[in-house]
């Protein structure tokens, strides 16, 4: 069953028109991936989903409810949380703090309930949740910020840039979990630099250059593609 449908999405800063017509569908289960280089509208997408910024034109259908243009506080409820690009840790506040930022919608259960149920996927930060988010390490703080994501038990995830300037063992640590996160029935949309683990951890994937979508496909199909493997694979920029 679809969960996610995007149909003509247009996004524009000003004068900056950063997604022009894109149509993407997220069945519930998968791990869908969005690829594309600096710029080329990936976050905006996530943005226009989650309600954190406005679309100028185009649908957002979730679990067949059209919620398009709703304020990210009447979009979170229904399911959806994003974990945005460059983690937005609040260093100075504890990792419980962190956690309870990320769980203001919740309805049932006490704080150290959801708490106590996210970290069993995410033992290192059991032991230290009164610990200041700066003592821990770059993967870790993804960690943390992933963990944050699921504190209002969405249904569906959107993880921008997970990977982005960790080591690769803390990259594959974070792909290990996105693949923990599926198999526990979160529907996931991907945003990657790291397009070759990217495809190998998703169902199917959407490239995108300067707002549209230019190349789709099932993640086998597009790791074979040309134009793919030309642009994207075998360049890493960080
Ligand atoms: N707040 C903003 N104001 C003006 N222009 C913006 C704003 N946010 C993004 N843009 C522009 O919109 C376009 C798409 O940006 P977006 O951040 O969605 O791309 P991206 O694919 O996520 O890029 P990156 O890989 O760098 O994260 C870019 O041209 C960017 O400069
Ligand atoms: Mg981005």
């Amino acid at each position: 069953m679809t969960m996610l449908e995007v149909r003509n999405l247009h996004v524009t800063y000003g004068k900056v028109r950063a997604v022009r017509g894109i149509c993407l569908d997220v069945a519930e289960g998968q791990i869908v991936t969005l690829i594309g280089a600096n710029g080329a509208g990936k976050s905006s997408v996530m943005h226009a989903i989650c309600g954190v910024i406005k679309p100028q034109a185009g649908q957002i259908t979730f679990n067949g409810r059209d919620i398009s243009g709703l304020p990210s506080h009447r979009i979170v409820p229904q399911g959806i949380a994003q974990v945005p690009e460059g983690r937005m840790i609040f260093e100075d506040l504890t990792i419980r703090e962190n956690l309870l930022v990320g769980g203001y919608v919740r309805s049932r259960g006490t704080d150290d309930e959801r708490i106590d149920e996210v970290l069993e996927l995410f033992p290192v930060l059991r032991p230290r949740l009164v610990e200041p988010a700066a003592n821990l390490s770059g993967g870790q703080q993804q960690m943390l910020a992933i963990a944050r994501g699921l504190m209002s038990n969405p249904a569906f995830l959107m993880l921008d840039e997970p990977s982005l300037g960790l080591s690769p063992k803390a990259a594959e640590e974070v792909f290990d979990l996105i693949g923990k996160l599926r198999a526990s029935g979160v529907t996931i949309l991907l945003v990657e630099q790291n397009v070759r683990q990217a495809l190998a951890i998703a169902s199917r994937g959407y490239v995108l250059e300067s707002g549209q979508v230019i190349l789709q496909g099932g993640s086998t199909e597009l790791l074979s593609d040309e134009r793919l493997i030309n642009a994207y694979l075998g360049i890493r920029r960080h």
